[in-house]
């Protein structure tokens, strides 16, 4: 497999923020929204998993079993919050049809992504028993979270916790495929990264698109972003891979 040469380039000041249909209120939650994706980095740096693969001494066999555990919790967790997402934009206000069919069309893009999870997982050496078991704990987490900020947290809230999934992975490519690439590993059996490198680019902008918009429309949209983000932080990615590393070192 090919990484694409022409790979979409945006992630901290794509060209439509300047906007002026936009409000500067909206601006600043997006900002905060970025804010809180840089922590979130930061985090992820401090993780034995990551920083192994970036580690002269970390080898590419461990290199693969982390990528292959982070795989497994995709497949744990991807049904649950496809599915909880259709039902929290499900309740966006029935005027905002335009919204729903864009948010529920990228959810949809989404849907098939644990069947590639799965198909890398097995590739890099799963066992095809450990894709029935029963979500860890920490899946487990991820899965009620979607479901209960479905049910519970205001419909506009989405677009921030939506904004952590895409955005990270967009963030994380980046210098994650290079280093893949200088290790010489198969990419063809690192397909969800690879598609993601590319994807999630452009699923931010879409993202980062609507926060402006809803964020200018609705003021009050801005704190429930940042709560539903933060809710979801709570569980992802932290918590998920540092379990998945753990099952790989112990
Ligand atoms: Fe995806
Ligand atoms: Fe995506």
């Amino acid at each position: 497999m090919i990484i694409s040469e022409d790979r979409p380039t945006v992630l901290s000041a794509p060209a439509f923020v300047d906007r002026e249909r936009y409000s500067d209120d909206a601006r600043s939650v997006l900002e905060a929204l970025d804010a809180r994706i840089a922590s979130v980095i930061a985090d992820v740096q401090t993780l034995r998993g990551w920083r192994l693969i970036f580690d002269a001494n970390g080898t590419n066999e461990q290199v693969l079993a982390f990528i292959r555990e982070v795989m497994l919790t995709v497949v744990q967790y991807q049904s649950d919050t496809t599915e909880a997402s259709m039902h929290w934009l499900g309740r966006l206000p029935k005027t905002e049809h335009r919204l729903m069919r864009s948010l529920v069309n990228h959810k949809a893009e989404e849907a098939e992504h644990g069947l590639w999870a799965a198909r890398d997982f097995i590739a890099l050496g799963g066992a095809p028993e450990a894709l029935v078991r029963p979500a860890t704990p920490s899946t487990y987490a991820v899965a009620a979270m979607w479901w209960r900020m479905a049910h519970c947290e205001p419909p506009l809230g989405y677009l921030g916790a939506e904004y952590l999934f895409e955005n990270l992975t967009a963030r994380l490519c980046e210098p994650l495929l290079p280093t893949l690439e200088a290790r010489r590993l198969p990419l063809d059996r690192l397909g969800f990264l690879v598609e993601h490198a590319t994807e999630d680019i452009k699923h931010t902008n879409l993202i980062a698109h609507h926060v402006l918009d809803v964020a200018t429309r609705y003021p009050e949209s801005g704190d429930m972003m940042l709560r539903c983000f933060d809710l979801f932080r709570h569980v992802y990615p932290m918590p998920i891979w540092s379990e998945a590393m753990d099952r790989v070192l112990g």
